[in-house]
């Protein structure tokens, strides 16, 4: 469980806030997706979680420990975090992308490559045809598994992942969703998943929170967002098309 109390952060020492008092609860095993506009501050809240940054105020605590009494290296491993933009590293293969987490907390070589080739497979990369590739041989969509697996690595109890698919076509797209929902199903990792696309919020999130200009307006289930949107923004948000939405079965 991580749990946000009050927590603001100031990039220019306090003139101006690019999260300003957020408290969330965010619940073992649960699919919890931030939803917002460019620079409403999902990808902060992601930075605080994992301790990229540390907040200005306020407190984070990690199934109840304080985030700074958490060693930094324990957190590298029980955080798989999949970066906005991918990020994955163009001069290694995409094995060695997979694995390098694990060559971190001092993994042989051997081991590194078994279970590297166990992630690709697992996100549907056939390891034997894209081990030895570089990032820039694969497709967006392929790039975007192989960084899926390398948030994977050291089978963490969270996973971060900032826009993962925001950059991919719809159909592309949708079928990382569903591999999303499978791993989810399979694996029983708690998920932080960002997003400023409504239905792939709608079609991931147990519990969805929307950011607006850094604060947290809402956290609820998506039926509860559409039923009763707590703030203007929120009831614009999601002022959609009722045919787009009308696939989950809840909300009829
Ligand atoms: N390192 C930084 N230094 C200064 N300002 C920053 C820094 N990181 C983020 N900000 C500011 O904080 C605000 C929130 O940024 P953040 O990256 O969290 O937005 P976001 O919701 O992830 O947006 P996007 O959807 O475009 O990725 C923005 O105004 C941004 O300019
Ligand atoms: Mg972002």
């Amino acid at each position: 469980m991580i749990v946000l109390d009050n927590v603001s952060k100031s990039f220019d020492g306090g003139q101006s806030y690019a999260l300003c008092d957020v408290s969330l609860t965010i619940e073992e095993g649960e699919t919890f997706v931030l939803l917002g506009s460019s620079g409403s501050g999902k990808t902060t809240i992601l930075r605080l979680i994992s301790r990229l940054i540390e907040p200005t105020a306020g407190q984070i605590t990690l199934d109840g420990r304080d985030l700074n009494d958490c060693g930094v290296i324990e957190l590298r491993r029980n955080m798989g975090y999949v970066f906005q933009g991918i990020g994955l590293f163009p001069h290694m293969t995409v094995g060695q992308n997979v694995a390098i987490g694990l060559r971190l907390i001092g993994w042989p070589l051997p081991k590194r490559e078994a279970r590297a080739r166990e992630l690709l497979d697992l996100v549907g990369l056939e390891s034997d045809a894209y081990f030895a590739h570089f990032p820039n041989e694969l497709s967006g969509g392929q790039q975007q598994r192989v960084a899926v697996a390398r948030a994977l690595a050291t089978d963490p109890d969270y996973l971060l992942m900032d826009e993962p698919f925001g950059a991919l076509d719809a159909l592309t797209r949708e079928t990382l969703q569903k591999e999303v929902l499978r791993l989810k199903a399979s694996l029983g990792k708690t998920i932080v998943f960002v997003t400023h696309d409504i239905l792939e919020a709608f079609i991931l999130g147990d519990r969805i929170g929307v950011c607006n200009k850094g604060r947290l307006d809402q956290v609820g289930t998506r039926r509860e967002l559409l039923k009763t949107p707590k703030t203007d923004f929120v009831r614009a948000l999601l002022a959609r098309p009722l045919e787009q939405l009308e696939t989950f079965q809840d909300l009829k």
